[in-house]
């Protein structure tokens, strides 16, 4: 399992990190298969698993359910990140540190916020009581209202010195790693040369540490949903409705269950 002085290392080596959003038991038993690096519990969970139009509906509840049961399915294999929903960090400090407790004390290694300014006193915090925490700059969901909409970030000149401001502040603060999401590929690239912590891009080009995407993107189970950032790398869709399909005409002509299925 990586821990997070193996992604400081892959940095320095130039190898990337992959990592990828999991929301659930036995999608988790597949990834630890896999060789990726890290799981992510996001809060797109919300949308994800729950139907819900933003990611603004998560609630510590929800996301502690999610860690839990992906926990059980990592077993201790993968590095989880248990993102912390809207706002459960922007309470009084006990109820912040209830809220990355909670997450951790559901099997997260690590917490995952978003935003810079107004966070570094609880990420110095909790990175001091031995909870590492993954920083998340550019087009953070969470914050869609105040950023007009889900739109990419850091395309002028300030808003992009901004970021980099940011990106320091929370590297400053004590984030291991940070996720880059929605800027423009050469924006990606500064922030990535800026840094001494790994960066993790989503739509924020090639050149970041490592990568990131909902796993159901990537599998191609959420055709609906194509922004220019996602590749989905098989068609599970068809897959899915073809293994269906498959079912439903073996009930159909009889041909199942066989000998074989029966007691
Ligand atoms: O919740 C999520 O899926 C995320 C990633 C896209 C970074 O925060």
């Amino acid at each position: 399992m990586m821990n997070i002085i193996d992604f400081q290392k892959k940095k320095q080596s130039g190898s990337k990190i992959s990592m990828v959003t999991c929301y659930d038991y036995t999608s988790a038993r597949m990834l630890v298969e896999t060789s990726v690096d890290c799981i992510l519990v996001g809060d797109s969970a919300a949308m994800i698993m729950h139907g819900h139009k933003n990611t603004l509906s998560a609630t510590v509840e929800m996301m502690q359910y999610h860690v839990a049961a992906v926990s059980r399915g990592v077993n201790d294999k993968k590095f989880i990140i248990g993102d912390m929903p809207f706002a459960s960090y922007r309470k009084s400090f006990t109820d912040n540190i209830t809220a990355a407790q909670l997450l951790m004390q559901a099997g997260a290694h690590a917490i995952k916020l978003e935003g810079a300014a107004g966070n570094q006193d609880f990420i110095k915090h909790v990175t001091q009581s031995g909870i590492p925490v993954m920083g998340h700059i550019g087009l953070t969901p969470q914050l869609m209202y105040m950023l007009g909409g889900l739109k990419v970030q850091g395309k002028t000149q300030s808003s992009a010195e901004r970021l980099k401001e940011d990106a320091l502040m929370l590297q400053e603060a004590g984030c291991f790693a940070i996720v880059i999401e929605g800027v423009p590929a050469s924006l990606g690239r500064e922030l990535t040369r800026l840094l001494t912590v790994p960066t993790i891009g989503v739509g924020a080009g090639p050149d970041t540490d490592g990568q990131v995407l909902v796993l159901q993107d990537l599998l191609g189970l959420t055709a609906d949903f194509k922004p220019k950032f996602v590749k989905a790398f098989i068609d599970g869709q068809a897959q899915y409705k073809e293994g269906v399909e498959a079912y439903i005409k073996a009930v159909n002509l009889g041909e199942f269950p066989t000998d074989e299925h029966c007691y």
